[in-house]
């Protein structure tokens, strides 16, 4: 997709990837809609980049469907959507399991996608199409015993987009999952030694934003790329699940 004058929206993006790939679409000539709750930082950036802010709380349906609007209102249209907002959750699934901390995970990293995945659609169709690409993460196609929560929710993330991107694919919407492994963001701030004591490369954004140029490039829909250190960002092949034994 050739970025020059199209309309992207991207929550979470204040801040880490969002905020790569804003600098990134901004860079090729795209108007830009950042909409997270980090509200001064998002406007600083938007203003840098000549875009707009909206404060948006990806886990009320209502701002994910007034994000949208404000894209249009703002720029006459909406072709791509980044839908990134995201969190670890941190949550034990032992005797000290929080359920306030499994909802809140939910909320945001997967009801937040459904909503604004919803949210977009119309805005993109009426637009004449474009794409929808979801950050999951890789712990979205493996295990991921650190952090059991967040496995779920980004699982989630990768089973709604395989399962939507032919059915959306056919109304002119693309939509995939971008699953990077670490990068260098807020979420891992304080861990970063242990992840590389462990044995686990640690992406520069950049790494992710040139993941996502490849996602823009693909002309597939439901998706989802892996992103990992020393290799270039391509769709995982799942395998097909057994059929009856004979
Ligand atoms: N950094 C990594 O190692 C890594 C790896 C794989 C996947 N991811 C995913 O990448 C995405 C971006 O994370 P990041 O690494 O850039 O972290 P980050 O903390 O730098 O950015 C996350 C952004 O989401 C925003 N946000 C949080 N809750 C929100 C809400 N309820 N509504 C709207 N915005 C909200 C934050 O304000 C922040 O700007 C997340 O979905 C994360 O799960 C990150």
């Amino acid at each position: 997709m050739d970025m020059d004058g199209k309309v992207a929206l991207i929550t979470g993006g204040s801040n880490g990837i969002g905020e790569g790939v804003a600098r990134h679409l901004a860079a090729q000539g795209a108007r830009l809609v950042l909409a997270d709750i980090d509200d001064a930082r998002g406007m600083a950036v938007a203003e840098e980049l000549g875009g707009r802010f909206i404060h948006t709380d990806v886990t009320e349906p209502a701002d994910s469907t007034a994000a949208a609007a404000f894209a249009v209102a703002e720029f006459g249209g909406l072709h791509l959507a980044h839908l990134n907002a995201g969190v670890t959750s941190w949550c034990s699934m032992g005797d000290d399991f929080d359920a306030e901390a499994y909802r809140r995970a939910m909320r945001i990293n997967l009801d937040g996608v459904v909503y604004g995945i919803t949210a977009a659609r119309p805005a993109i169709i009426a637009s004449g199409g474009g794409t929808i690409v979801a950050t999951a993460s890789m712990a979205g196609l493996v295990a991921a015993p650190f952090d059991p929560i967040y496995a779920a929710n980004k699982h989630a993330v990768v089973g709604l987009v395989r399962s939507i991107g032919a059915s959306y694919a056919a109304e002119g919407i693309n939509v995939h999952a971008l699953c990077p492994s670490f990068a260098y963001t807020n979420i891992i701030k304080g861990s970063e030694q242990m992840l590389l004591d462990m044995g686990f490369p640690i992406l520069d954004v950049s790494d992710v934003v040139a993941a996502f140029q490849r996602i823009l490039e693909s002309e597939a829909s439901g998706e989802c790329w892996y992103v990992i250190a020393g290799r270039e960002s391509e769709p995982f092949r799942f395998r097909n699940a057994p059929g009856p034994r004979l």
